[in-house]
């Protein structure tokens, strides 16, 4: 299987990777949000394809793990008293998902195809950031990445085995997709959003 940058069609753009460097406040609460939302998003797959049993096991085990991540970030955040506070979700994840077909087995296909492309562009994103970060969150940035490809796999190996055929060109179309959410100019700086919109 690819590497999650390879998977990906762009790399984060530059001027993104300068704007989290610059908003470290935002990139580590909205991270935090993130570790919530994976989570979530396991405990809904675990609760709605009861009948699959490989999914089960496998989104219990993710949603415990995200949940776990989130108690690092947010110890992580004590320890440099920065305040929670609530942000709004960025436009990412639902840009994506506005791509899912409606009638099964093509949503569930598309769902994880969709998990898969958040998980290696989140490992893709720990990567180009941790060699610019000091060196406690950059450590714990190296050491999440490994966690993300993991995910990013597990989630493609279950796209595979849900669609029971090949499911290269649903990868493509979502490829194409997540592109456009990356490099397109967004106003809002969130750990998945676009390219920073110019000032
Ligand atoms: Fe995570
Ligand atoms: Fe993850």
């Amino acid at each position: 299987m690819t590497s999650p940058a390879a998977f990906l069609a762009c790399p984060t753009p530059d001027a993104w990777i300068d704007m989290a460097l610059q908003q470290q406040e935002i990139l580590l609460t909205d991270h935090a949000n993130c570790e919530k939302k994976a989570a979530a998003t396991a405990l809904n797959l675990l609760f709605r394809y009861t009948f699959n049993d490989d999914l089960q096991y496998k989104m219990s085990r993710l949603a415990r793990e995200e949940l776990r991540h989130f108690e690092q970030v947010h110890a992580l955040m004590k320890k440099r008293d920065i305040k929670y506070r609530p942000l709004s979700a960025s436009r990412y994840a639902n840009w994506l998902r506005e791509h899912i077909r409606k009638e099964e087995p093509g949503r569930l296909v598309d769902t994880l195809i969709v998990g898969a492309f958040i998980e290696a562009r989140s490992c893709e994103r720990f990567e180009k950031l941790a060699p610019h970060l000091d060196e406690e969150l950059g450590k714990f940035y190296v050491s999440l990445l490994k966690s993300e490809a993991r995910h990013y796999r597990d989630y493609l190996a279950l796209a595979e085995e849900a669609a029971g055929e090949s499911i290269e060109e649903r990868v493509e179309y979502f490829r194409q997709v997540e592109r456009d959410a990356i490099e397109s100019p967004d106003e809002e700086f969130r750990f998945h959003s676009g390219s920073p919109a110019a000032a």
